[in-house]
């Protein structure tokens, strides 16, 4: 497996251990090794640099951001602009994991505009890969001929969300499997070094997963893909909607949340918070001083 040592990072204090930083040859590393990559959404700071000491090998920055984090319909509204403000957030959380940041939608048009934007993604944010969704062979090529790693994405793009007419299992017919299989072997070929297979049946994740040598990482893909992905916000349920069939929820948060703050309100209204020992106090001597004032000022009004 290749793996690169590097001390942990500005923040670290100098005294922690050197991390294994999983880069993306890495990743082929471990699918060659069966070891299965753990891979989640994030971000911001703080859940990121959680899921960071979690141990997670694959951050995505996706573009789920859109409708987890501004409360949008579907993934299209999300900027260029806003995505590189949020993957330097996560940028400057994360030390292990690969940190992969999602092109949103019209940013790749073109392979002109696809190299120029995911430049961007590289330099201003510090990603360490892209993702880009659909067959966008040339591009794919284009940008592993520019240093800069990708991961494709097949199957359930949300980004055709309009095309598919809404969010629907694709590759259900002898034809679209065919196709499917065919356009990940192609991207593969063109330099891909992961595949993110979402909403397909499991027999197709596993029959493309198989073939290929570089890693498949599924979301509603089954459980015989080299990794999963989940959406952050699906796996603690802060998602306010029911969920998808392949979503598992570890914790809900969203009652945590709900009921800290609910918690905080009541102290506030009943004068329960802050007590004597979450204020601040004058030092005794200025007391004193303070004492004196007010004396010789009520003495000589008197
Ligand atoms: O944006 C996103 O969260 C994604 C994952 C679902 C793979 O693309």
């Amino acid at each position: 497996m290749s793996l690169t040592t590097f001390p942990g990072g500005a923040n670290s204090s100098p005294n922690t251990n050197p991390i294994t930083k999983v880069t993306m040859p890495a990743l082929s590393g471990m699918k060659r090794q069966g070891k299965p990559i753990s891979a989640l959404t994030a971000y911001d700071y703080a859940t990121s640099r959680l899921a960071d000491e979690a141990g997670i090998d694959f951050i995505l920055v996706g573009d789920s951001l859109a409708m987890v984090v501004l409360g949008h319909e579907n993934t299209l509204a999300v900027t260029v602009d806003e995505m590189i403000h949020h993957t330097r957030a996560v940028r400057r959380a994360v030390h292990r994991a690969l940190v992969v940041a999602d092109m949103p939608f019209g940013s790749y048009n073109t392979v002109t505009e696809g190299l120029a934007n995911a430049v961007r993604f590289v330099k201003e944010a510090g990603a360490e890969a892209v993702k880009i969704e659909g067959p966008r062979f040339e591009l794919v090529r284009a940008l592993t001929d520019a240093e800069i790693p990708v991961v494709a994405h097949l199957g359930l793009t949300p980004q055709s969300v309009h095309r598919m007419g809404g969010y629907r299992v694709q590759a259900r017919t002898a034809e679209a499997v065919l196709q499917l299989k065919s356009d990940a072997h192609a991207l593969a070929d063109a330099g891909a070094g992961a595949i993110v297979l979402e909403g397909i049946p499991r027999e197709v994740a596993a029959q493309i997963t198989a073939e290929l040598a570089v890693p498949t990482i599924g979301i509603g893909a089954g459980p015989d893909c080299d990794g999963q992905i989940l959406v952050f916000h699906d796996l603690l349920n802060l998602t306010f909607a029911p969920p998808a069939k392949f979503v598992r929820r570890y914790a809900d948060a969203g009652i945590l949340i709900r009921s800290a703050i609910e918690h905080y309100r009541e102290d506030v209204e009943h004068h329960a918070f802050p007590s004597d020992e979450e204020s601040y106090h004058l030092p005794e001597s200025v007391r004193q001083t303070l004492d004196g004032i007010e004396q010789a000022a009520t003495l000589r009004k008197a």
